[in-house]
């Protein structure tokens, strides 16, 4: 694979929710203006779950708003379940109430003065259906998501977590097909929302529907996710199983925002046969050529390298057979259940190691020295930061 930052996986599914080409800039008071969605697209499958994760401000609000209708994109186009409902090329643009789709926002948003049955009955009395139905409907949903009983109570009198269920009962009621969510669990404390999630895993198994999840949390992407988009102002940084992301991240934005990495500077040494010697700021490195995901292979070629820290190993003792590990000091041993953290330094470089019990562990002592295999299957060699390509 060269640099693309999609994977082909997933990929054959048909298309429920497609987004192509999008682009999207507000104006800013005092005449500036920003590009929260820079030319981006973007597909989700049937029953497909894809997550949008970036930091505060990247735009994944502002993509899930023009997917629901209630922000109009300047260019491009979106289509669901094969309907166009915008494209800047044929002037089409259908408001959100004629989108066939139920969205859970950033904040639950659930009407103070309903209570909670009224609240969730509501997207279905607004499509007519009968009233003994919608009661039973409603019922059974809130009972699926775990807060049957509440039905006559008002959102300001249940607790944070109830709220959030009940939100996404009122999201769930209508059957939608598609379904967008916006951070819905960020207001529910950590023990809440593991649980949240895994239930949430369990209804869109259930009921089958496709969605786009937005979310900053890297874990809950990884574990809600069948696809993760990485999204940086405004681009998709990196596409894919999260397996995929964490393991082959495409450049050093998507290794530094899905889980820990060390990343260390330097350029291309030389190639030979399958594999590539990369100079770095630890030293000279040998990776294996099918973990380099940049285009050139010049020596010079500024790159990057990207180890995770349970790929690294640490030996107590100086190798007299294997010249390619590193002399570091081991500043710090830190025990922390599954495994143990091992952070070393190599001149003014900070390096993570995570290892599982081990001898080559009991003989460390802090401020002595150790030897580092960074192995050459395990390291990506990726461009140095810079933007996503649009
Ligand atoms: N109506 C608007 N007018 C001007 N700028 C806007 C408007 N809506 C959003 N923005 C800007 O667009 C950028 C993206 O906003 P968006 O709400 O999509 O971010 P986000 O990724 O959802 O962030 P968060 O994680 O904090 O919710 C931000 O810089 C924001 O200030
Ligand atoms: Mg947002």
């Amino acid at each position: 694979m060269s640099a693309s930052i999609a994977f082909e996986a997933g990929m054959a599914r048909r298309p429920r929710i497609e987004v192509i080409g999008l682009l999207k800039t507000f104006k800013r008071e005092g005449g500036s203006s920003i590009t929260p969605i820079d030319n981006i697209s973007l597909s989700v499958g049937e029953n497909e779950l894809v997550v949008l994760l970036g930091p505060s401000g990247c735009g994944k609000t502002t993509l899930l708003r023009c997917v629901a209708g209630l922000e109009r994109p300047d260019e491009g186009e979106i289509v669901i379940d094969g309907r166009t409902v915008f494209s800047s090329r044929k002037g089409i643009y259908e408001p959100a109430d004629r989108r066939e789709l139920a969205m859970v926002f950033q904040s639950y948003a659930l009407w103070p003065h309903m209570t909670v049955a009224e609240n969730v009955a509501f997207p279905l009395r607004s499509r007519n259906v009968p009233k003994l139905q919608i009661a039973q409907r409603v019922a059974d949903v809130l009972k699926m998501v775990g807060v049957g009983g509440l039905e006559g109570q008002f959102p300001s009198r249940i607790s944070g977590g109830q709220q959030q269920r009940v939100a996404l009962a009122r999201a769930l009621v209508a059957n939608s097909s598609v379904v967008l969510f916006d951070e819905p669990l960020s207001n529910v404390d950590a023990q809440v929302r593991a649980q949240l999630r895994f239930e949430l895993q369990a209804m869109q198994r259930r009921l089958g529907f496709s969605g786009l999840y937005v979310t900053h949390d890297q874990t809950e992407a990884m574990e809600l996710g069948h696809r993760v988009a990485v999204l940086d102002s405004g681009r998709i940084a990196a596409l894919g199983t999260p397996a995929e992301v964490y393991n082959h991240p495409p450049n050093e934005y998507t290794a530094r925002f899905v889980g820990v990495a060390n990343i260390w500077r330097g350029q291309i040494a030389g190639a030979r046969g399958n594999s590539v010697d990369v100079s770095t700021e630890l030293g000279l490195l040998t990776i294996d050529r099918a973990a380099i995901v940049v285009d050139a292979l010049a020596p010079g070629t500024p790159v990057s390298v990207v180890v995770r820290p349970e790929k690294l190993r640490l030996h107590s003792a100086r190798p007299d057979d294997a010249p390619g590990r590193i002399e570091v000091v081991v500043e710090a041993i830190l025990f922390s259940g599954p495994h143990t953290e091992i952070v070393v330094r190599r001149n003014d470089q900070r390096i993570n190691v995570w290892m599982h019990e081990s001898n080559d562990i009991a003989a460390l002592t802090v401020g002595g020295p150790a030897w580092l295999e960074v192995p050459s299957k395990d390291a990506r060699v990726v461009p140095p930061e810079g933007r996503a390509k649009p």
